[in-house]
């Protein structure tokens, strides 16, 4: 709940400013991973894998801006989010991808130097090798509170978020 509601926050700022945005909660769909099967390759880009990506790949293609949400996991970002990026690899054209501004939010448990050091890393990576243009990052920490490590998200981020997307 963390992720989405600082996703929805970054949205609300999105929507007043303008922009049109469809959110895609992977959490709830089922995304396998990349098979490395080679067929994307051979049989005009589309992947052999039938499952919710088919429903994300003409989104992506029509959208201008990917806004990635992820809560930190195991120190990065989950294996779900990581499947949908695998899974560009079926529209890549001799490993290039198409031109798209990205967004990295992200929620965690802990605060300190080092808790996004991986995910922001893989995410400069990730647009350097894809040719993307990063145009906001916010890495929301301390979302987990003392009473019985219940999870929540301190709302200075949600406010931070909302200003940022009001600001894209
Ligand atoms: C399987 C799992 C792994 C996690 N790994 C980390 C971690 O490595 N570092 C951290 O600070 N928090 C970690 N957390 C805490 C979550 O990142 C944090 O509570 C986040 O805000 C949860 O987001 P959500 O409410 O959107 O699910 C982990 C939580 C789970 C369930």
């Amino acid at each position: 709940g963390n992720t989405d509601r600082l996703t929805d926050a970054y949205i609300k700022g999105l929507v007043e400013r303008g922009h049109s945005v469809t959110k895609v909660y992977l959490g709830n769909m089922r995304i396998e991973g990349c098979r490395g099967c080679g067929v994307c390759q051979r049989l005009a880009h589309q992947c052999a894998v039938r499952d919710g990506m088919e429903d994300i790949y003409p989104l992506f293609a029509a959208c201008d801006t990917v806004v990635m949400a992820s809560p930190l996991y195991f120190w990065t970002i989950t294996a779900k989010l990581k499947s949908f990026i695998d899974r560009l690899y079926a529209i890549s054209v001799d490993d290039k991808y198409p031109q798209k501004d990205s967004v990295l939010l992200m929620t965690a448990g802990d605060d300190n130097d080092t808790t996004f050091e991986q995910p922001i890393r893989y995410f400069r990576l990730l647009n350097q090798a894809l040719g993307w243009n990063e145009v906001g990052l916010y890495c929301a920490g301390g979302c987990t509170g003392c009473e019985k490590l219940a999870r929540q998200i301190d709302k200075v981020h949600l406010e931070n978020a909302y200003k940022m997307g009001l600001e894209l």
